[in-house]
C-alpha cells in the first residue's frame, strides 16, 4: 500500500535507509559480524572469476558490484547484460562462479542465461528481492535482498539492496581469504543509512534541481568517472524510463571522443564527483562542457574540495558512493517525470518484470 505517498517510487525511495538497517541485520551473526552461508562463501573461494549476469539496473548495480569484489575480495569478475551472453557467450575461466542479480527473480533474459550455464555444469548464485522465484529455485544459492515488494516499475530500493548485498558477499569473501582492509562494513553501510535518511529529508533541492534543468529539455547527460560513470548510467536510465527525456550517462574521459559534440547551448549536464583519485579529471570535464555552453549541476560529497557545486552529499566510504549518490539522481528523475505529467510508477511500454527474452 502506498499509504499516504501519492506513488510507490516515493515510498520505495524513502523506505531505502531502513532496507539498509535490515540488510544489515538480516546478514549479522550473533556476535555482529557480517556472515553469509558457508557454501557460498566457499564457492567465491573457489571462483578463478566471477561472471555476474543481470538486466537493467540490476546490471548497473552488478557494474559497481564489480568493483566491491575485486577490491574486497581480490577475484576478477566480468559482467555482462544476460540479453547478450546468451549468443555471445565470452571464453569462460577453468572455475567460472556465476552470479544472477534480479530484482523479481522472473527476468526471462537472465533465466535463459541460467539454464545454460547449469545445463554447463556451472555453479550459480541469484541475488533476488523475490523467495521463492524462478531464478531463486533454479539457482543453487540465492542472497535475498529484504527489500521488501518493489511495486513502481523503475527500481530504486532494489539497486541500493543490491550494492549492499554485493558490499556483503564481497566482504565476507575478502575475509576468508584474509585480503587486508581498513573498510569496517557495518559500521559504514550504517553511516550510509544515515546519509540516505539525510538525503530523502532534502527531496526539495533535487525537486529545484529538475525544475531548474529539466522542465524543457529534450535531453539530459550524466557524467562521471569510475564508480560515479556506473551511478551516471543509473540515473540516466531512471530518467529516460520515467520522464521520457532522452538521457544517457557518460564516462568524463570519453566526452573528448566524440559525445562533446552533442553539448549545446543549455544542455543539462548533471557530474557526480564523489571520488577522490578523480576529483579533479571530472571538474575538467565539466569545464570542458561548460565551455560550450552546457548548463551543469555538479553533485559532490562532503570532503572533497566541494565549493560552488550545486549539492553535497554527506560522507560515506569511497567504495559505498553508489548508495547515496543514486538518491539524488532518482529524485531528479521522480520530480521531473512528475512535473511532466507521465505516469510515474507505470511508464509507458514497460512491465515490472520482463518475462519474455
Ligand atoms: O527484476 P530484474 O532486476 O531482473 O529486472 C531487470 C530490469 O528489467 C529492471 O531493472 C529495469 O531496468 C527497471 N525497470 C529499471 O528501473
Amino acid at each position: 500500500e502506498k499509504g499516504t505517498y501519492p506513488h510507490f517510487m516515493l515510498k520505495e525511495i524513502d523506505e531505502q535507509p531502513l532496507v539498509m538497517r535490515k540488510i544489515i541485520q538480516a546478514y549479522q551473526d550473533e556476535n555482529g559480524r557480517l556472515q553469509i552461508n558457508e557454501e557460498i562463501t566457499n564457492a567465491m573461494l573457489k571462483a578463478d572469476r566471477i561472471y555476474i549476469v543481470a538486466c537493467g539496473t540490476s546490471y548497473h548495480a552488478g557494474l559497481v558490484g564489480k568493483q566491491l569484489i575485486e577490491k574486497l575480495a581480490e577475484i576478477p569478475v566480468e559482467v555482462h547484460l544476460a540479453s547478450e551472453f546468451g549468443y555471445n557467450m565470452p571464453l569462460l575461466s577453468k572455475r567460472p562462479l556465476f552470479i544472477f542479480i534480479s530484482q523479481s527473480g522472473e527476468t526471462a533474459d537472465s533465466r535463459a542465461v541460467l539454464v545454460k550455464v547449469k545445463e554447463m555444469g556451472y555453479r550459480a548464485l541469484t541475488i533476488t528481492n523475490v523467495p521463492g522465484s524462478t531464478l531463486s529455485r533454479e539457482a543453487d544459492d540465492t542472497l535475498l535482498l529484504h527489500a521488501g515488494p518493489e511495486i513502481a516499475v523503475a527500481s530504486t530500493k532494489a539497486y541500493t539492496a543490491q550494492i549492499a548485498v554485493l558490499a556483503i558477499l564481497a566482504s565476507v569473501a575478502g575475509a576468508a581469504k584474509r585480503v587486508p582492509t581498513d573498510l569496517d562494513l557495518v559500521k559504514e553501510l550504517g553511516i550510509a543509512a544515515s546519509a540516505m535518511d539525510t538525503l530523502c529529508d532534502a527531496k526539495e533541492a533535487f525537486e529545484q534541481i529538475a525544475a531548474e534543468y529539466l522542465p524543457a529539455t529534450i535531453n539530459c547527460f550524466f557524467i562521471g568517472r569510475s564508480i560515479d560513470y556506473f551511478v551516471g548510467l543509473e540515473g540516466a536510465l531512471k530518467l529516460k524510463e520515467i520522464s521520457y527525456i532522452q538521457a544517457e550517462g557518460f564516462a568524463g574521459g570519453e566526452l573528448k571522443h566524440g559525445t562533446i559534440a552533442l553539448i549545446e547551448k543549455g544542455t543539462p549536464v548533471i557530474a557526480l564527483a564523489t571520488q577522490t583519485n578523480v576529483n579533479g579529471s571530472i571538474r575538467a570535464n565539466v569545464k570542458e562542457v561548460e565551455t560550450r555552453g552546457a548548463h551543469t549541476c555538479i553533485i559532490s560529497m562532503k570532503g572533497l574540495d566541494t565549493a560552488g557545486d550545486r549539492y553535497v552529499l554527506p560522507h560515506v566510504h569511497e567504495l559505498l558512493t553508489p548508495l547515496i549518490s543514486v538518491i539524488p539522481l532518482q529524485l531528479i528523475a521522480y520530480y521531473a517525470a512528475l512535473h511532466r505529467g507521465c505516469d510515474v510508477d507505470k511508464p509507458r511500454n514497460l512491465a515490472k518484470s520482463v518475462t519474455v527474452e
